[in-house]
């Protein structure tokens, strides 16, 4: 009997660990090195900016687990989407965007890109028709986040990409919030998935980190050569941490969703919210989309309070006991941020948020003890 690497646990525990090759150790070490030499050139590897043997397990695993055919680590989420852009885009072609995308694609987007004669349109993405509306003849890329930042609004991965590619036009998104154990965008027709491992791959806020994946074996050298030739490549140690973290991903997600679900129909009811943002909700307006292309929801949410002075609102937060105030999101410990709600109109605009909006990164806690803080700390809210 073969092992069934199909199933993520199963990836996750055992896939790449080859014991022969590394003393029996069950744990793989950690290849501190910059340098291969040429006389063991025969085993392939040459330099850590190309290739490692601890970030080749780590890619084969997150390979396999995003149903893909080749992954390469880079040293952040942003450093594989940059990777992305770049590797899909050139001079006098067009890209379109989802507009609640993470800010700084954005930025990159109409701040860099444009200075290579590369344009940008943003849509709001909940709709085919939306996209369908801003492909240009000079489209070659349409990049998804689904869910997507602070809103958490789905896209259809899978008719998104029907009508990209029956243009000839690329499709990428960014898979960090459902993670491969809860979504496959590759297997819905996606071409290009990125992560940031800083989030729920790696789960401890102890890395930064990114990933890049591709099925199509014309697409194998995506990032490969932006990897090499920009060098925002993974550490060894960052590597060895990222596989420590993935052993555990099947299990911190059903706990992140558990946790998240019964945080967010006790919010759904709460009088001083105004709604709460999370596909996971049967009234969410992404569930039944969710339910065809996700397997499950992780522990981000978006959620509006009723008040008429924004400025309440961390005041009233800070009495959280569990809730850090931090601005990232993915990992054991819960968090919340109120940045959103401090963004001028345009911004707000632009991005698509309501007024008073805030996240929680629900954490590994137990479920209970987060209602009630959260409960305790809505009361100071007048
Ligand atoms: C949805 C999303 N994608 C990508 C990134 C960027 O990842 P990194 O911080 O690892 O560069 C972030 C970071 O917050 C994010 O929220």
């Amino acid at each position: 009997m073969e092992k069934d690497f199909t199933k993520s646990e199963n990836i996750v525990t055992h896939l790449g660990d080859e014991y022969t090759k590394f003393l029996g150790a069950v744990v793989p070490p950690i290849f501190q090195t910059s340098l291969f030499t040429r006389k063991e050139a025969s085993f392939g590897y040459v330099y850590s900016r190309v290739n490692n043997p601890t970030i080749e397990i780590a890619e084969k695993k997150i390979a396999q687990l995003e149903k893909g055919n080749k992954a390469y680590c880079f040293s952040s989420g942003m450093a594989a989407i940059t990777a992305s852009l770049m590797n899909s885009l050139s001079a006098g072609d067009h890209v379109v965007c989802v507009r609640s995308v993470y800010m700084p694609v954005r930025y990159f987007i109409e701040n860099t890109l444009s200075r290579y004669n590369i344009t940008g349109d943003f849509v709001p993405g909940e709709r085919l028709e939306d996209f369908e509306a801003a492909i240009k003849p000079n489209t070659k890329l349409i990049y998804l986040e689904s869910p997507s930042s602070n809103i958490f609004a789905l896209q259809d991965i899978k008719a998104v990409s029907e009508l990209a590619h029956s243009k000839g036009i690329r499709v990428a998104i960014d898979n960090t919030w459902a993670t491969p154990y809860f979504q496959n965008p590759l297997e819905l027709g996606a071409d290009i998935v990125i992560h940031s491992a800083s989030k729920y791959l790696g789960g401890h806020s102890d890395i930064v980190g990114g990933v890049l994946i591709t099925k199509d074996p014309e697409l194998a050298s995506v990032g490969s050569e932006e990897r090499f030739n920009y060098g925002a490549c993974m550490d060894p140690h960052q590597a060895w941490l990222l596989l420590r973290s993935l052993r555990t991903l099947p299990l911190r997600m059903e706990q992140h969703q558990k946790n998240a679900l019964k945080v967010a129909k006790f919010l759904e009811s709460h009088p001083k919210v105004d709604r709460v943002f999370y596909p996971g909700l049967e009234s969410d307006p992404g569930h039944e989309l969710g339910k065809k292309q996700m397997r499950g929801y992780s522990g981000l949410l978006g959620l509006t309070l009723k008040t008429d002075d924004h400025t309440k609102i961390v005041p009233a937060l800070k009495n959280l006991k569990y809730f850090e105030d931090g601005p990232s999101w993915g990992s054991f410990e819960s968090l919340f941020n109120a940045s959103s709600s401090f963004s001028d109109e345009a911004t707000k605009k632009k991005f698509g948020w309501p007024d008073n909006l805030i996240r929680l990164s629900i954490g590994l806690e137990n479920g209970d003890s987060l209602v009630e803080d959260l409960d305790n700390a809505l009361s100071f809210l007048k």
